[in-house]
């Protein structure tokens, strides 16, 4: 058996009565002592784990319904193996199995972000003026953003019209691209003012493809210019197969293969460190949802409700869930501006953050409004006009 050094030890706090001590010899029986052992120590359990057969973890846990039993499958279970190897999970010696040794070094060598290394940003944060704080406002998002302070926004969630043509209440969807890029990274640039020092932006877009476009790309390079680090890329799978094969005339050709994406993107950056600040108490993530959700790619129905909403391209509820969760706490400030029909603020007010919403169309921005709580909102719903969270600003 190795020293102690080789194991992972699980400290269970609690004095060990006669029955644990049956129930620590037992485990020490029953499991080979080099993958995993049990000790009762001065007024605690401790289980030194290297490796173990989850199968007959279960096995001996079922035949021993005794409380200290039970612990120590809640404890194993609740740890993450690294690999599996021979039927075994293996959790210990992970530093002497990592084929990259020395990582910090050669991090440093490598000179890690080195893209947003030279930023400027301040470190104090502000909070938003009572006059934006859970509104629904209409307007140019370039312009509004002006009235707010720097440093004043937790998460901006958004997606912005694609440019793929679609029919938009108040805007046109089919503008030259390089206008259309100077128009989004000018309200961007906004966005980038208002975020507070390790604030986060997450932008859902969707390149078009049949113009050769890659937004995702563009999006992403734009923020890397503005110092911005690049916190990760979520792919929203919406299993959506009813996009084009080919050009007409290549098929089955390498001519010309028309590449086929059933997925839109979610480009995640955050502004001066990758970091957050927030009160544990404050997190809601739950320990299922963040192991699934740190799996990056999130498949996800489109949302169905888009004739009901009368907008042509909402995300649905579950795809701002999961941002809001994974990357805010409660009580932080989330901003939308490009709202829509209010997805991001609906979701955002329920899972108890403040938040702000600007849309440039006034009839998705009512919509938005009779999505709040308390507004009897909803597909069909009645908009009860400007009684709820928001003054109009035109522009
Ligand atoms: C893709 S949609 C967002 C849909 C939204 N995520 C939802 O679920 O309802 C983009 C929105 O941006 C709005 N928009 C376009 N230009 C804008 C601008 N300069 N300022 C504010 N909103 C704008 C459009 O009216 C449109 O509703």
């Amino acid at each position: 058996m190795d020293g102690e050094n080789a194991y992972l030890a699980i400290v269970l706090p609690q004095a060990a009565t006669v029955a644990d001590c049956r129930t620590v010899a037992a485990f020490n029986r029953f499991f080979p002592p080099g993958d995993v052992y049990a000790r009762a120590e001065e007024g605690k359990v401790v289980i030194y784990l290297k490796q173990l057969d989850f199968k007959k973890l279960k096995e001996f846990t079922a035949a021993r319904p005794d409380k200290l039993a039970q612990q120590i499958y809640r404890a194993i279970d609740s740890i993450k193996s690294y690999n599996i190897r021979g039927g075994k999970r293996i959790y210990a010696n992970y530093g002497a199995e990592r084929k990259v040794k020395q990582r910090k070094l050669k991090e440093e060598k490598r000179d890690k972000v080195f893209y947003a290394r030279a930023h400027d940003f301040a470190r104090e944060n502000n909070v938003v003026p009572p006059a934006y704080e859970n509104r629904i406002i209409c307007g140019d998002s370039q312009e509004i953003l002006k009235a707010l302070p720097d440093n004043c926004v937790d998460l901006i969630f958004t997606s912005p019209p694609y440019n793929f043509g679609l029919e938009y209440a108040e805007q046109d969807d089919d503008h030259y691209w390089q206008d259309y890029f100077n128009k989004l990274f000018a309200v961007f640039d906004q966005c980038i003012r208002v975020l507070k020092f390790g604030g986060r932006i997450a932008v859902n877009v969707q390149p078009l493809f049949s113009d050769y476009i890659p937004t995702h790309h563009l999006v992403s390079n734009y923020f890397m210019q503005k110092k911005l680090l690049w916190k990760g890329e979520i792919l929203w799978e919406k299993n959506n197969y009813n996009c084009k094969y080919t050009a007409w005339g290549s098929w089955k050709s390498p001519a010309s293969p028309y590449l086929k994406y059933t997925w839109e993107f979610i480009e995640v950056f955050c502004k001066g460190s990758l970091k957050k600040a927030g009160a544990k108490e404050n997190a809601d993530i739950t320990a299922e949802e963040f192991k699934n959700w740190v799996t990056a790619k999130w498949s996800i129905a489109p949302e169905r409700k888009m004739q009901e909403y009368g907008h042509p391209a909402m995300f649905p509820e579950e795809l701002a869930r999961r941002v809001i969760k994974l990357f805010s706490f409660r009580g932080d400030f989330v901003l939308d501006p490009f709202n829509g029909v209010g997805t991001t603020t609906a979701v955002a007010q329920r899972l108890g953050r403040n938040f702000l919403g600007i849309d440039i169309a006034e009839e998705y921005c009512e919509k938005a409004r009779a999505r709040l709580a308390g507004a009897g909102g909803g597909p069909g719903g009645h908009v009860k006009k400007r009684e709820h969270a928001g003054s109009v600003l035109h522009v």
